[in-house]
């Protein structure tokens, strides 16, 4: 689904209204398209960018193992590049000495809500004829440089899973800012499948039970029973039992959001107002890095050796993330580490 094909704002279905919101979120200049997952965009912009066998994926070697899995399925061969330790993100001082001939793509992940040097990387990027991708998994809502995140690479995607700064249960979306992508991506939404009743149904339940059982004190329980369901398929997990422990592609891999997921993320406070729910927070309080409050979200921090970030002071917020949210102390010095391990 994408924005282009919207003529008439008054019989817009879910999935249309959902992404011309989006769309106009990010600024209006660029569509965007619906994917069931954060990965299925991921893999989808690959294929637009006519990623094949042998090609060269640079992805930063702090990520999500979804991603690198999203680069298999493409064929290609994911190259790790170091983080800054400040912010986790792709370093782009050691980027040039892990390029060659095959590289097709950059990854450019926005970690936590903190922007990478993502200008710097675009420019080593064009220079070599590159592609650039964002990975604003966690960076919706936010702004690095004055500029939305999303905006800055050839495309971008985001992930509007569970705990993601606003959600749609399971659910993702790309935008696509190069001109030259857009038709590319379009001819892939014919190859979309659509989530079945089933899938869309039990998402339905599921979306309905987070509303009525997650509260502070219950959602770190059931997380962990979230998950071990996952791990033996016997809910619909964030990622299927067997999914990454293998490189194989999962069958109807490139699926489309449903109508569910579309309503979802029109009507939730998240995405076109507060951030909601514990995770929003949970990033948050990651994020409450000393003295980032009112400054840019990033900005060279040199520190002579790796910082885990800390709980800081009462009541900041970390400028990359969505507004909103809870006013006053943060928890006592606990570091919860988000993403968890076992996605
Ligand atoms: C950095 C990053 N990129 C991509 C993804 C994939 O998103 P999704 O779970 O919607 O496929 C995640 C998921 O947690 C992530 O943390």
């Amino acid at each position: 689904m994408s924005i282009r094909v919207i003529r008439d704002k008054k019989s817009l279905s879910p999935l249309q209204a959902y992404a011309l919101k989006l769309a106009e979120r990010l600024g209006g200049a660029s569509p965007v398209f619906l994917y069931w997952k954060g990965r299925v965009a991921l893999y989808a912009l690959l294929q637009a960018m006519g990623v094949k066998l042998g090609d060269g994926v640079i992805l930063p070697a702090y990520t999500c193992v979804v991603v690198l899995n999203a680069i298999f399925y493409a064929g290609a061969l994911p190259v790790y590049v170091d983080v800054r330790p400040d912010t986790y993100c792709l370093d782009p001082d050691k980027l040039e000495e892990a390029l060659t001939d095959r590289t097709k793509v950059i990854l450019c992940q926005n970690t936590y809500g903190l922007s990478a040097d993502v200008e710097k990387v675009v420019e080593i990027a064009r220079r070599r004829g590159i592609y650039t991708i964002e990975d604003c998994a966690h960076g919706f809502g936010g702004a690095y440089q004055g500029k939305a995140n999303g905006t800055f690479c050839d495309a971008a995607f985001f992930s509007t899973q569970w705990n993601k700064p606003f959600s749609t249960g399971l659910g993702g979306f790309a935008v696509v800012n190069n001109q030259d992508l857009i038709p590319k991506v379009e001819a892939l939404e014919k190859e979309k499948q659509q989530p079945t009743l089933g899938e869309t149904s039990l998402l339905r339940q599921l979306i309905r039970m987070q509303r009525w059982l997650v509260r502070d004190w219950s959602y770190w329980n059931l997380v962990a029973l979230y998950r071990w369901l996952s791990l033996y398929n016997l809910i619909l997990g964030s990622s299927q039992g067997g999914e990454l422990d293998d490189i194989a592609m999962p069958k109807n891999y490139l699926k489309g959001l449903s109508a569910v997921q579309a309503r979802e993320g029109l009507h939730r406070p998240g995405p076109f107002g507060r951030a909601a729910g514990p995770a929003a927070q949970e990033c948050r309080d990651l994020h409450r890095f000393p003295g980032r409050e009112g400054q840019e979200p990033r900005g060279p921090r040199t520190f002579s050796k790796p910082q885990l970030p800390e709980i800081s002071p009462a009541g900041q917020q970390s400028p990359n993330l969505p507004v909103g949210g809870r006013k006053g102390p943060g928890p006592p010095g606990r570091l919860v580490l988000f993403p968890p391990a076992s996605y």
